[in-house]
């Protein structure tokens, strides 16, 4: 389906670009009450008693009295068997296939198809998922006295108590729309329904000192209402199609107008669009269509992250939006700069007019220069990827190391921008194995791409092997001649070297085992140990370097190295000991894996990442772990992570002290994030699956449902994300320790990923099949 247009020099990358997806997420929701709206005279019930429910399989729907609005099940996400209950237009002179969704429980809750939607005797709304066999929302009105409910005919659905106040409305619950009459106020958000995983970030939010932002993630804003500062203020759609900022005193201090403002329609919304564009919407009644009637940022392309990873935005003829990669695609959905390993040198392409971001990785440095040493600076240094120059006497020059390019270009843009590539277009692709995409189907790119990693593989694992053997060289000695101290004499570096007789009397002669090659220890002086058999022959000498190494790295993420034995072909290592056992055990017992709640999930993963960070990037010398793996991972008393067994690369059940890559452990650690949150080890059964449920917007399905307490569903998509960059099948598209540590903190953004096979087909092969239609359809 790439279609190779070739305009302007560029490639044409529509088929993948932001607004044609768009296009397939605004597909009307499939509504299960469609009949609802014409059998309104018979049927319209304006109170919703207690003990009312909506099955998914009934189609029933509660429906407001004046028939325009209906609450009910849906199916938005094209799979035939998952569900969202919402409010949705239901006037009949609104075709079904425009009658928008306007609210949603949960926002982005899918339920299986026997789910119930069900007003309990207490009072409270509860929505009961069928797959996982629980309630996954409430409206927690379950002691507020409520006595009924009621869809009201402006679309608000209302919880009463006696004296038919109202204790919680759907309105004060926004999802991405407000209806006229809707007010938003400080601390309440409208976030983009996440139909992709760009969306997902976008949010409008009013703060305190009466600004409207729309937001990407929580650090950028990407458009402010730049209203009079004051606070207390909401916002608020009038039925004559305003957006006003009003004070307490309803007085507006702050109005925006649709071009049809004052003109009689007859329904509007204000909807935050999946693209981040926040638009307000009529019906027109002669047209039978949604139009837009006013959108916040009037250029589409400054929307931050509008082309993702696909490139530099900017407009087709017909005034579309269009992201476009200024190179031949090596990867057919993300724009990728093709700088590693050019034969022949690099080159700086200039894009005039250009502001280039990074997303993600965000690493970004800003210095002060002039346009030539900006370019210079860029060309000279192997990691930077593209520059931006900020042509407007600042001399900001902003250097990128993220090998995706994303931008925008336009005319009124005073910036310029230069990106990397090889001098010799022939050299562009880092194997000159792989033959270029265009010349050969994709699928014959992965086998390739496999012996490419492996090749790239064995160069690395030869100079670790240079660097081991350095290492001996200047360690070894001291380590030999501590070799005869025995127990009673602690090494120099606080290293009991031990006997295998000794080290067969600390486990008991091994009865304790604790993991598959891992056992549990006491010392003399009543300390406990883990004691872990390498079960593999290494040379003494290189045994011994590579003991004094890990002897010597301390982080209270690591678990301590506390002895080691090297007697005839037997090698131990002895770690500080955590109470609780390997993380392996309590992800397979059944009992076990209930005491890792979410929480405790998102630490250990948190926990993992800095310890492995810390390998890497905070020793004197590069250490990789080499085997990170759930039966490395230990838990102590309070189930905190020490991460143990580093240091040591096993292949087979060979150990060899030769370091691996920072890339394989990043690899490791990905499939460690997936075990955690999905609660399956075969994540090579299940990294396909994962990624299908979280590209189509069911994240919650990967969540392991032994997990007591739910979980955080944006926690959960952050995780994932992360986890999927890690598990890339090209390893120069993981990102580093550090970066994982800055996201899992919450300390940077993670974009979407892409597919971990990067060559394989794209999912969404009826995405790519749409078209672009007329911009104000909705
Ligand atoms: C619900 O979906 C499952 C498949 O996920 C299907 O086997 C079953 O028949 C469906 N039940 C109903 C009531 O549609
Ligand atoms: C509100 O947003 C504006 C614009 O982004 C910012 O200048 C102001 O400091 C913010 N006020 C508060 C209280 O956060
Ligand atoms: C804002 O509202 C709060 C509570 O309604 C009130 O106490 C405060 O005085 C108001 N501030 C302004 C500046 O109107
Ligand atoms: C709509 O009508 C009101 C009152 O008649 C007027 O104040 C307002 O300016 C009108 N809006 C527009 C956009 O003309």
């Amino acid at each position: 389906m790439i279609m190779k247009v070739v305009y302007g020099g560029f490639f044409n990358l529509s088929d993948f670009d932001f607004s044609s997806q768009e296009l397939c997420f605004l597909r009307p929701p499939f509504l299960l009450c469609i009949f609802a709206g014409f059998l309104l005279n018979s049927f319209v019930i304006a109170e919703i008693p207690l003990g009312s429910k909506l099955l998914v399989a009934d189609n029933d729907c509660w429906v407001s009295s004046n028939g325009d609005f209906a609450l009910g099940f849906f199916n938005i996400s094209d799979q035939p068997n998952l569900y969202s209950i919402g409010i949705h237009y239901n006037s009949k002179s609104i075709p079904t296939s425009q009658q928008t969704v306007v609210w949603t429980a949960g926002a982005d809750i899918t339920v299986g198809n026997e789910s119930y939607f069900h007003l309990t005797q207490q009072g409270e709304l509860i929505l009961f998922d069928s797959l996982r066999g629980i309630p996954i929302w409430t409206s927690k009105t379950g002691n507020r006295s409520i006595v009924s409910a009621a869809l009201r005919d402006n679309g608000n659905l209302v919880l009463l108590d006696k004296e038919q106040n109202t204790v919680w409305q759907s309105f004060d619950d926004p999802s991405d729309t407000l209806l006229p009459g809707q007010s938003l106020y400080v601390n309440q958000t409208l976030r983009a329904a996440s139909k992709n995983s760009l969306s997902s970030y976008y949010s409008l939010d009013l703060n305190a000192s009466g600004q409207l932002q729309l937001r990407w993630e929580s650090s950028i804003v990407y458009w402010v209402s730049n209203s009079p500062s004051t606070s207390n203020l909401s916002a608020f759609l009038t039925p004559s199609g305003a957006v006003q900022l009003r004070q307490q005193s309803l007085k507006p201090v702050w109005s925006v107008f649709g071009e049809d403002h004052n003109d009689s329609v007859n329904y509007r919304f204000l909807r935050l669009d999946s693209d981040g564009n926040l638009r307000l919407y009529s019906w027109i009644e002669t047209a039978q269509l949604w139009r837009t009637v006013w959108q916040a940022v009037e250029n589409q392309c400054k929307v931050f992250a509008t082309c993702g990873q696909r490139g530099i935005c900017g407009f087709t003829a017909s005034g579309a939006t269009d992201c476009r990669c200024p190179f031949e695609l090596t990867d057919s959905i993300n724009c990728m700069v093709p700088y590693k390993e050019c034969e022949s040198g690099s080159i700086m392409l200039t894009f005039k007019n250009t502001f280039l971001y990074g997303t993600y990785p965000p690493d970004e440095s800003v210095i002060i220069s002039s346009l030539q040493q900006c370019e210079q600076l860029c060309l000279n240094d192997f990691q930077c990827t593209f520059a931006t120059y900020f042509n407007n006497g600042s001399g900001q020059c902003s250097l990128r190391k993220t090998p995706y390019v994303t931008g925008y270009a336009d005319p009124s843009l005073s910036s310029i921008s230069f990106v990397k590539r090889c001098s010799d277009p022939l050299a562009v692709n880092p194997n000159p194995k792989q033959p270029p995409p265009s010349e050969q189907p994709m699928e014959l790119c992965l086998p390739c791409l496999i012996g490419a990693a492996s090749g790239t593989f064995f160069i690395f694992a030869m100079v670790q092997l240079g660097i081991g053997f350095c290492i001996y060289k200047r360690k070894g000695f001291t380590g030999r001649k501590t070799a005869t101290l025995g127990l009673a004499s602690p090494h120099l570096k606080g290293l009991a070297v031990l006997s295998f007789s000794e080290i067969k009397s600390l486990t008991g002669d091994f009865r304790n085992q604790i993991g598959p090659t891992m056992f549990k220890g006491l010392m003399p002086n009543n300390h406990l140990v883990t004691i872990i058999n390498l079960n593999a022959f290494i040379e003494e000498r290189k045994f011994r370097g590579a003991v004094m190494k890990m002897g010597s790295i301390q982080h209270k993420d690591l678990a301590k190295l506390e002895g080691y034995c090297c007697e005839f072909n037997h090698r131990f290592m002895v770690y500080e000991y955590a109470k609780n056992g390997s993380l392996g055990k309590y992800i397979d017992d059944s009992t076990l894996c209930k005491k890792l709640t979410w929480r405790k999930r998102l630490d250990i993963c948190s926990t993992v990442a800095k310890a492995i960070y810390y390998l890497h990037t905070g020793c004197r010398e590069f250490v990789s772990h080499g085997n990170l793996e759930c039966e490395n991972v230990m838990l102590d008393e309070n189930l905190t992570a020490k991460v143990t067994d580093f240091g040591f690369a096993r292949i087979d059940g060979q150990a060899s002290y030769c370091g691996f890559s920072a890339e394989k452990d990043v690899e490791d650690f990905g499939k460690l994030v997936l075990t955690l949150l999905s609660g399956s080890r075969n994540h090579e059964e299940i990294r396909d699956w994962a990624y299908r449920e979280w590209k189509e917007g069911r994240v919650e399905n990967v969540f392991d449902r032994r997990i007591e307490g739910g979980m955080e569903v944006e926690e959960l998509e952050r995780a994932l994300r992360i986890a999927f960059w890690c598990i890339q099948m090209d390893d120069r598209m993981r990102p580093s320790m550090g970066e994982v540590v800055r996201v899992l903190d919450g300390n940077s953004s993670v974009d979407a990923p892409p597919h971990p096979f990067a060559f394989q087909k794209p999912l969404h092969e009826d995405d790519e099949a749409q078209e672009y239609g007329s911009e104000s359809e909705v």
